[in-house]
């Protein structure tokens, strides 16, 4: 593995032993890496969640954290992506981190340099290290994945979280559905559409999605209040779930829309469990990338799957 741009990239073999090895690193901790590294952070929209655990992740590991910041740095000036990430690559980063507006940009930018790249959300395309958090946290709770009926609930369209997911998952051998608006439905991922008061009876795992106000081009053109109770997860719904059904949502939550306040930590939520397990998942990928083996155990791997 060069970069970590898509889950597209990864085989069903390759998502198991980064999910194993996230596992292992949330339970033991990792040895930090043999030499110095340095890694290039180049986040150029907001993010607390992805941003922050990268940083703890990268500093567990040892790695110094080169402190980029667009707004003043020479993207002002006109500053291409590119020339940015060649400047890093130049002055001896390491690992670039990505995040940026544009679908396929962390794509368009491993072919184009030597430095592994990780994708940390290309605006509408993917966010890989959230989609192997969600694994790991789906794992932890179930221990495979063959079968387990997955809803993903909300703004499909917007959303990179939910693409990425599709394609792990179904790699994994999940059965997938969808639920949600209709305007914010997305054809081009072919799962079976089903209503919210389906979907809670069915999951073994409820994915909510965040609304993504940011990319509508009609900003809140829609009422909350209805929203939460056509499309969201209310209380009432929540009663109706599998007794051992988990809930995810990659956060920041929208709380009184996507989901009721009162449930975003209830007993089934793994949202906090998901960040916890955020920090782990990006060492996992940094030690791969970097080609440190770290404490994962590969013959354990081989002996269970
Ligand atoms: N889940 C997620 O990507 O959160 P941030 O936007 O805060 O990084």
């Amino acid at each position: 593995m060069k970069h970590f741009v898509s889950m597209q990239d990864l085989s069903e073999q390759e998502m198991y032993k980064l999910i194993k090895k996230a596992d292992q690193i949330s339970r033991g901790g990792a040895r930090p890496l043999n030499r110095q590294y340095f890694a290039a952070n180049l986040f150029f929209e907001p993010s607390t969640r992805t941003k922050m655990s990268f940083v703890v992740a990268q500093r567990r590991l040892g790695i110094e954290v080169l402190d980029f910041m667009a707004e003043v740095s020479s993207v002002t000036k006109g500053e291409s992506i590119y020339d940015t990430a060649r400047t890093f690559e130049s002055i001896g980063a390491d690992l670039i981190v990505l995040r940026h507006q544009e679908e396929n940009i962390a794509r368009k930018l491993a072919d184009a340099i030597q430095t592994p790249v990780i994708n940390a959300g290309d605006g509408t395309g993917e966010h890989p290290t959230q989609s192997l958090l969600d694994l790991v946290t789906i794992y932890q709770e179930f221990e495979q994945f063959k079968g387990l009926k997955v809803v993903i609930a909300g703004d499909i369209k917007h959303s990179r979280v939910a693409r990425s997911n599709a394609i792990a998952l179904s790699t994994l051998g999940c059965e997938i559905y969808l639920t949600g608006m209709e305007t914010w439905q997305d054809s081009s991922l072919r799962f079976p559409y089903i209503s919210m008061d389906e979907a809670v009876e069915m999951a073994d795992v409820l994915m909510l999605l965040r609304i993504q106000h940011e990319r509508h081009q009609d900003h809140l053109a829609f009422d909350q209040n209805s929203y939460l109770q056509t499309y969201g997860l209310t209380i009432e719904r929540e009663r109706k779930m599998k007794k051992h059904a988990v809930i995810l949502h990659p956060a920041p939550v929208n709380r009184g829309v996507e989901i009721d306040s009162s449930l975003v930590e209830c007993e089934r939520s793994r949202i906090f469990k998901q960040m916890k397990n955020g920090v782990a998942a990006r060492m996992a990928v940094i030690q791969t990338l970097l080609n440190q083996g770290g404490n994962y155990n590969e013959e354990d791997f081989n002996q269970r799957h």
